[in-house]
């Protein structure tokens, strides 16, 4: 969607926070021992606690509130009886609605001490994501937040999966425009005021190659390699974006 009123900012930033809070409060539960289930209970107290509504089992059937995956899992992980150890990282994804409003944000987190590629990787998925912020301004083609998430990460010594993007948001959970991020040419549509959008970049220690495992959600790496994620739903302005989903 693209925003036109002042009433329609601030549902979104109302939602933007909801979904902020849930995020917060799920990465303060993650620790060694704790099940994907129990978190993703700490989530949906959080959203049913503001009136929210978890979108993706609305729009799609997701069985679960938040996607929680782990390690070589980058996307769409069910929550269920896996129990977190020391030393794994965890993707917690939130989309949720109110009013009619949605909002999207991830963020990979650490359980416990992890090792110095998963904490460079995690660390890599954020880094990307604030550069691409540089460019996402009204006037800029949507190719340039992919080129600039994939050099950050190639230069890094990573890799961006490449079937997964960003994407137009607000009032469904995907709308346009798709927001690749790695270059390609053809994203070429120009980025307008009040438009909003997720940056998340999803990438990878290895090939970035992936596949959706026989669950018919999770999405893997090929080469078993650790997968991050860092999302959030922002509006295009002129300037720096109004990122809706940070505290
Ligand atoms: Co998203």
């Amino acid at each position: 969607m693209s925003i036109r009123s002042q009433s329609e900012l601030l549902k979104l930033q109302a939602i933007g926070r909801i979904v902020r809070l849930t995020l917060d409060a799920m990465a303060a539960a993650v620790r060694p021992g704790i099940t994907t289930r129990e978190l993703d209970q700490v989530g949906a107290a959080i959203l049913k606690a503001h009136g929210a509504e978890s979108t993706p089992p609305k729009a799609y059937g997701f069985p679960g509130t938040a996607c929680i995956s782990v390690n070589d899992e980058a996307l769409h992980g069910i929550p269920g009886g896996r129990v977190l150890a020391e030393g794994d990282i965890v993707t917690l994804d939130v989309t949720a609605d109110k009013d009619g409003f949605v909002a999207d944000a991830a963020v990979t987190v650490r359980v416990g001490q992890v090792s110095q590629n998963a904490d460079g990787l995690v660390k890599c998925a954020e880094r990307a994501f604030r550069q691409a912020l540089g460019v996402a301004k009204a006037g800029n083609r949507v190719y340039e937040i992919g080129r600039t998430v994939e050099r950050e990460v190639k230069s890094s010594g990573f890799n961006v999966l490449k079937e997964y993007c960003g994407h137009g948001v607000g009032r469904a959970i995907h709308e346009e425009p798709s927001v690749p991020n790695h270059f390609d040419s053809r994203f070429r549509s120009k980025l307008t005021e009040g438009l909003v959008l997720t940056i998340e970049p999803i990438i990878s220690a290895g090939t970035g190659r992936s596949k959706v495992q026989s669950d018919k959600w999770t999405i893997r790496t090929t080469d078993g390699s650790l997968a991050a994620h860092y999302e959030h739903t922002i509006v295009i302005t002129k300037g720096r974006p109004i990122l809706l989903t940070v505290a």
